[in-house]
């Protein structure tokens, strides 16, 4: 069954962020994320094997969520459709993505700064958008100001957000869900302290939305 945009957003407070170098490490990693209690998961397209990486988690992970990040122009966003991403998530968005998207039915979690840039998501029926790059983009002052003439779009924030941050960023009206690393960071993963990255998806998934 296909999920929503607002499953994705909706189902656990944080959406790990993971970048992965290894396709052995795809499989372990993920199972490691969705016992910690994360079950939505953007694998972004930044390594050579990210493609196989969401195709071998859809494959031996059923409880997972996957989708696809880094995606930023129609071919990546076929690529990862072809892999089976559930979900497309893109830092920036471009007329020519975002048609292509809308012409897919694939769910779009699109990326946003500015106002402008809400206001044309808004104009083709995107309500739910991913704030990034969160921190460096005003984060939680930027959130409260968007929120003032825009109180019907809902966010998860990406970028810079950490344990510290996560729990102001979801006390937010306009916040569904939080983006991060931070359960999964390239030491751990590279050190396969598969405990480490489930005590961290645990504390994650105990946040407040
Ligand atoms: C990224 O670009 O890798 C994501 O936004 C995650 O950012 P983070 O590493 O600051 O959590």
């Amino acid at each position: 069954m296909s999920v929503t945009i607002k499953e994705v957003m909706t189902t656990s407070p944080v959406m790990p962020v993971m970048v992965i170098n290894h396709l052995e490490h795809a499989v372990p990693l993920a199972r490691a994320l969705v016992d910690g209690g994360l079950k939505v998961l953007e694998i972004t397209l930044r390594t050579p094997v990210a493609l196989e990486c969401i195709r071998r988690i859809k494959a031996e992970v059923p409880d997972a969520i996957v989708g696809a990040g880094t995606i930023i122009n129609p071919h990546t966003l076929y690529q990862a459709i072809d892999a089976g991403a559930e979900f497309i998530v893109s830092p920036g968005i471009t007329e020519n993505l975002l048609n292509e998207a809308l012409a897919s039915g694939v769910p779009i979690l699109p990326g946003v700064i500015t106002p402008s840039e809400v206001m044309r998501l808004l104009e083709k029926g995107i309500n739910a958008m991913k704030f990034f790059p969160a921190e460096a983009a005003g984060g939680i002052p930027m959130l409260k100001s968007l929120g003032g003439p825009l109180p019907q779009v809902t966010f998860c924030p990406t970028g810079g957000v950490n344990p510290k941050n996560a729990p102001e960023y979801l006390a937010l009206k306009n916040v569904a869900c939080v983006g991060g690393s931070w359960m999964a960071p390239a030491d751990l993963v590279d050190a396969e302290d598969w405990a480490e990255i489930t005590r961290r998806a645990s504390e994650a998934a105990a946040l407040k939305k």
